[in-house]
């Protein structure tokens, strides 16, 4: 019987190690960012990342054991995230997960990182569980720095892409945008809060592809619009609008978001929604999609900022679900910087 899992999601920058049991509950979780580590470079530095990860992992792993108060015995499997992702981040996981599956003879299964996301919604814990029963099939929007895609979800491990960018992703061209404005890494976040006091109608920005049939979006043109707008301005005028400009740039990227979300509800007439991943932190995503599903009559699940972001526990929920179904992987499992080819189906 599988009924705890302990679980590792090192995929990008963040360590995090989790415990999640089969009711979904999280029994805790433990992470370690360091922003500031690649803030001097203006993005994320791969090494920097898997060095890190290397020095955090296994005192993150004492630390989940002991905060929750459970040892070894008591786990009875062990998932990691093994896909997609930064190669050398992803290796320092998964061997050190390999190790400690045999070292301490538990079953292990590798993970796909945005099924960890699009499961993260139903997560549970002290302070936070889903407010409604929510079966499949559902439409979900995942929005982080590498990916933005809608997915039609139909069970576990039967996912269908609806559509997604076609150049950078919405985390990514909010990202470039702060470091643009000077603001910082991670940028996503800091535009969130200039934009809270901003004016979003003051800049036109353009919204590509907001007035296409299908379902993919695009971003890259936004970005160089905004670095336009900013190199017109000037460094004097760009820090006195600094708060129009988030405003500004912010609501194109939900703008775009949103009407596709839309379009997808329309179509396969489903009004069952997650919005999942780094952005759906975003204050005015939230915001909106809140004002939207209460016109359109929409049932949203959004998981906390804890689950939005990446974490070990949306990877701990997918793997205690398909170990109890009876999957495993073996020690010759592999890293991948992409989805395996049957992870999703592409619509
Ligand atoms: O899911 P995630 O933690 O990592 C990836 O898998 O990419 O997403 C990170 C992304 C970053 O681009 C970050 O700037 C963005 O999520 N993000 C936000 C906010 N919080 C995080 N973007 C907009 N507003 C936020 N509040
Ligand atoms: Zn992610």
């Amino acid at each position: 019987m599988i009924k705890k899992v302990l679980a590792v999601e090192t995929s990008c920058d963040d360590t995090s190690v989790a415990i999640v049991d089969s009711s979904a509950q999280v029994l805790t979780q433990v992470s370690l960012t360091k922003d500031l580590d690649h803030a001097i470079f203006g993005g994320i530095v791969p090494e920097i990342a898997s060095r890190n990860h290397s020095t955090a992992l296994l005192p993150l792993v004492d630390e989940a054991l002991r905060k929750s108060k459970l040892g070894w015995s008591d786990i009875d499997g062990l998932a990691v995230t093994n896909r997609p992702g930064l190669m050398g981040a992803l290796i320092v996981g998964l061997v050190t997960v390999k190790s400690l599956a045999i070292a301490k003879e538990k079953p292990m299964i590798g993970i796909n990182h945005l099924e960890g996301h699009l499961l993260a919604p139903f997560l549970k814990d002290e302070t936070y569980q889903p407010s409604f029963q929510f079966g499949e099939p559902y439409i979900a929007l995942a929005v982080s720095g590498g990916h933005t895609t809608i997915y039609l979800v139909e069970g576990l491990g039967r996912y269908k892409i609806l559509g997604a960018t076609l150049d950078d992703a919405a985390g990514e061209a909010f990202d470039k945008f702060g470091k643009m404005l000077g603001l910082g890494f991670p940028g996503g976040v800091l535009v969130d809060q200039w934009a809270l006091n901003g004016d979003a109608k003051k800049f036109q920005l353009p919204r590509s592809m907001i007035h296409d049939e299908t379902l993919n979006m695009s971003f890259s043109g936004l970005k160089s619009a905004g670095q336009r707008l900013i190199q017109e301005l000037g460094p004097e005028e760009t820090e006195k609008n600094r708060a129009d400009l988030c405003a500004s740039y912010q609501q194109a990227i939900l703008d775009v978001l949103l009407t596709k979300l839309e379009k997808a509800v329309a179509r396969y007439k489903l009004k069952k929604i997650v919005i999942t991943g780094g952005v759906s932190a975003n204050s005015g995503l939230r915001k909106q999609v809140e004002l939207l599903a209460a016109k359109k009559s929409w049932t949203v699940a959004i998981p906390p900022v804890r689950y939005c972001t990446d974490n070990a526990a949306m990877i701990g929920l997918v793997g205690v679900l398909r170990l109890q179904a009876g999957e495993r992987h073996d020690f010759d499992l592999g890293p991948s910087p992409s989805n395996w080819d049957n992870d999703f189906e592409v619509l």
